[in-house]
This record gives structure tokens, sequence and C-alpha cells, in this order.
């Protein structure tokens, strides 16, 4: 396929680069095909470049997108709550309108606090945890991501299995060069689904951890489900040993239904985190939880602020956002039914072309990786994945009109359709038969 597909992206790269590191704004978007691209609009599931090339798109932005680009009534929302004022230092009556809505619609989120991102909502969780309990540190699992700052910016990236240790002990791998070295001593790190490891490793230290940690369906490695038992081992242990159990919902949240992950489980976190899908790209978080440790905050024991916080723009997009979900009853089961049918798709068309292709996931959301297992169960499987042949699959989508994020990840969002589907399994087929 012509290179010049991204000519004036690639020019504009060059120019960025002068001015932007490394010409992004986020690491993450560096890792597009052939380099970072340039858009200029998105609308509905599609997204266009700059050199006028359009994407069926699945990576909704990384997520936030669940009813696609440009949702005429999320813009309204924003454009006519917006004239009214940015933002005040002070409270709003749309603020109290969507913190009423969460409250209504995810099972623990009796009381809460808005943020602008994952990140700091993760780190307002640990500091909640650790002043109720007193205790220092927490308990995450490898491979799952809780954002990008220094406590929880290892055990995500690293060079092959035997870099990680043993199970029971496993060497946290940094992300990153430039993190306080402090920050390895606040944590303990795990394989994830494990229950049995778990139970071992927390009858040992309970004395010292305040909460763990988990993304409750491990989307940022391979999709992974939790195993039956899991969640409920972790509940049953974190009661047992007064431990804050934290969901990571901020994708899981308004993905897997309006109550999230924990609705979807059945498992009732004491403090979890939405971002993403909330508000369909608004910069906005919401730490939520039961009231005995979100007193925390009320009481001010624990500070937390923001002078960017539940800004108008950013509250008028979620609760439209929630809205248009609401008010399309079938969305979910959609996104489910098409998430479900891309999947199979996939796994056929990877069955016909002979190319060891494994298809993971729930449906809205779902992992593609090339590997021999018949399953990958924890981080580990997914670093023995044939990464060169992914990024061949990807960029011979991206080629062909289907973007997906570069590694392996899909969404499905409520304005996905049938025949937009069946497109993607028709391209994906093409560039399964001639790698
Ligand atoms: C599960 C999870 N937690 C936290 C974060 C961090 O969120 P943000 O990028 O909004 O800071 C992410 C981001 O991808 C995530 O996937």
């Amino acid at each position: 396929m012509a290179t010049n597909r991204y000519q004036e992206s690639a020019r504009l790269l060059d120019r960025a680069k002068q001015v932007l590191a490394s010409g992004v704004s986020s690491e993450f978007r560096k890792y597009n095909h052939p380099h970072a691209i340039f858009y200029t609009h998105g609308k509905g599931s599609r997204i266009y470049d700059v050199d006028g090339n359009e994407y069926l798109d699945f990576t909704l932005s990384q997520g936030p997108l669940i009813v696609g680009h440009s949702h005429p009534a999320v813009l309204g929302a924003i454009q006519e709550y917006a004239t009214q004022g940015q933002l005040f230092a002070g409270q709003h009556l749309k603020e109290i309108e969507l913190a009423e809505k969460l409250h209504q619609l995810i099972p623990s989120a009796k009381l809460m606090r808005f943020c602008l991102d994952g990140s700091e909502a993760v780190q307002t969780a640990f500091r909640v945890a650790r002043a109720k309990t007193g205790k220092p540190k927490f308990l995450r699992f490898e491979g799952h991501y809780h954002g990008w700052l220094d406590n929880v910016a290892w055990g995500i990236s690293t060079p092959s299995v035997d870099a990680l240790g043993s199970r029971e002990h496993p060497n946290a791998y940094p992300w990153s060069d430039g993190l306080s070295a402090h920050s390895r001593e606040e944590f303990i790190i795990l394989p994830w689904n494990d229950i049995e490891l778990v139970r071992q490793t927390v009858a040992e230290n309970h004395a010292e951890l305040a909460a763990i940690i988990t993304e409750p369906v491990m989307c940022n490695s391979g999709c992974i489900a939790p195993q039956a038992g899991f969640l409920e081992g972790l509940r049953e242990l974190c009661d047992t040993y007064g431990i804050a159990l934290i969901f990571d919902e901020v994708i899981t949240g308004f993905r897997l239904g309006l109550g999230g992950a924990q609705q979807y489980y059945g498992i009732t976190p004491d403090l979890s985190i939405f971002a993403k899908a909330i508000a369909s790209g608004y910069p906005i978080s919401a730490i939520v939880g039961k009231r005995e440790w979100m007193e925390e905050i009320e009481t001010a024991r624990v500070i937390h602020a923001g002078t960017m916080n539940a800004g108008n723009a950013t509250v008028a997009a979620a609760l439209a956002t929630i809205g248009v979900l609401e008010q399309d009853p079938d969305a979910y089961n959609r996104m489910f039914r098409l998430g479900r049918k891309l999947m199979q798709g996939l796994q056929e068309a990877a069955e016909k072309t002979g190319q060891p292709l494994l298809v993971q996931g729930l449906g809205p959301m779902f992992n593609t990786s090339f590997t021999r297992l018949e399953q990958v169960r924890d981080y580990r499987d997914t670093l023995s994945n044939d990464k060169a042949k992914l990024n061949t699959f990807i960029a011979g989508l991206h080629d062909r009109g289907v973007r997906v994020i570069g590694r392996g990840l899909w969404y499905i969002s409520a304005v996905h359709t049938d025949e937009e589907i069946e497109q993607a399994i028709a391209v994906a087929t093409e560039v399964l038969s001639l790698m």
C-alpha cells in the first residue's frame, strides 16, 4: 500500500516535532500506523485524517466515545450549557444532577467526587484507603494499567517473562525512567486471576495493605475476564482483613452497562473509578464509593481538590452521554451483540486463513493477539504474543480504513452497525489472507 497515503500527516508530524516532544501530547499517540496521524474530524463511527482518509473507528479515542464521534445530543448539550459559563470555582446545578445519576446507576456510588482523569482519581482512591485503614501499601496486578503516575507505572511494560521473576514474588519492571524510588515501596504486585496466590499473599501482608486495586476485566492486557470466583475472592479477603477493594472501572464503566462491571458481575467494591466513556471525550472522572470510605473526603481528613474539576462543558457532556445511552434501551444489547459478531467473524477469518489469531473479550471491548495459546489468562501469557504479527495486522487494517488500537484492543460503540461489523470482518479477512 502506498506510503504517501499519510504524507500530510507525516509533514505535520515533522512540524509538530519542532515544538511538541516527539510531536504528540500523549505517549500512546505515537504508536499509530505508520506514525502519529493528524485528524480533521469525526462523525459517528468514522474518523477522517488530514490526508482525506476515512476510517471505521474501533479505537473510540481509547474508549471514551461510546456514543460515537460528535453525537449531536452531546455537542448540543455542551453548546447550550457552556453559553452560561465555563467554570465557576463553585457549584452548579448539573453537577448535582450528574452525581444523582451516578448514585442511581452505580451500585457502590453512595458518595463521590469528580476529578479530571482516571490517573488522578486512582491516586485519590489510594489516599482514601490509606487514610481510613492507617496502612501504607496497595496490592495490584501485573499488566493492569491504572494511569501513568509513579506508583502504578510498574509491571505494565516488561521485556520478557523472565524479567518478571517468580509468580509468588514478581519483579515489577519500571515503565519509565525518573520514577520516585519510593514508589516501588508503595505496592505489592502479583499475577492476576490466581485467587490462591492472592489469599496467601494477603494473609502474610494484610497488616500493611490498605487496598487491593484491580481492573474488574483486565482490559489493558489481553482483555481477560476474571476467573469464576476471583472477584468474589477479592471481596471476601478485603472484608476479612479490613482492606479497601478498589475497582478501576476506567474502561469497564459505562461499557459493560450503566452500572459498570460491578453491576455486571454483582460484586460491590468499596471504591471505584469511572472515566473514559462517562463523558464522550470530555475530561471528567469520578471516584465513587461507599459512604464509610468516602467519608474520609467528606470530613476533609483526605484532601481532594482541582481547579478544573466538574466544569460546565464536561458535566453537560457526561449527562448527555448517559442520557443517550438511557434513551436507547437496546444500546447495550446491541454493543454486546455486535462485538460478539465481530469477535466471531475475526476468529472464523483466522481459521480460514490459518492465522494463529486469538480473539478474547466480552464484546463491547475485546482483544486480538497472535498466539498459539488457546486462552490468555494473565499478563505473563500475553508476553508470548507475536507482536510483529499484530503490528502487521493492525497496519493492514489501517491502510484499508479500519482503525484499531495498536495493542490489539477493539471498542464497539452504540452507533456501530451490522453493516460496519461485516465490513470490518471482510477487511480483516483480506489482511489475514495476505499475512
Ligand atoms: C483501567 C485504567 N485505569 C486508569 C487509566 C488512566 O486514565 P487516564 O488516561 O484518564 O488518566 C486508564 C487509561 O487508559 C485505564 O485504562
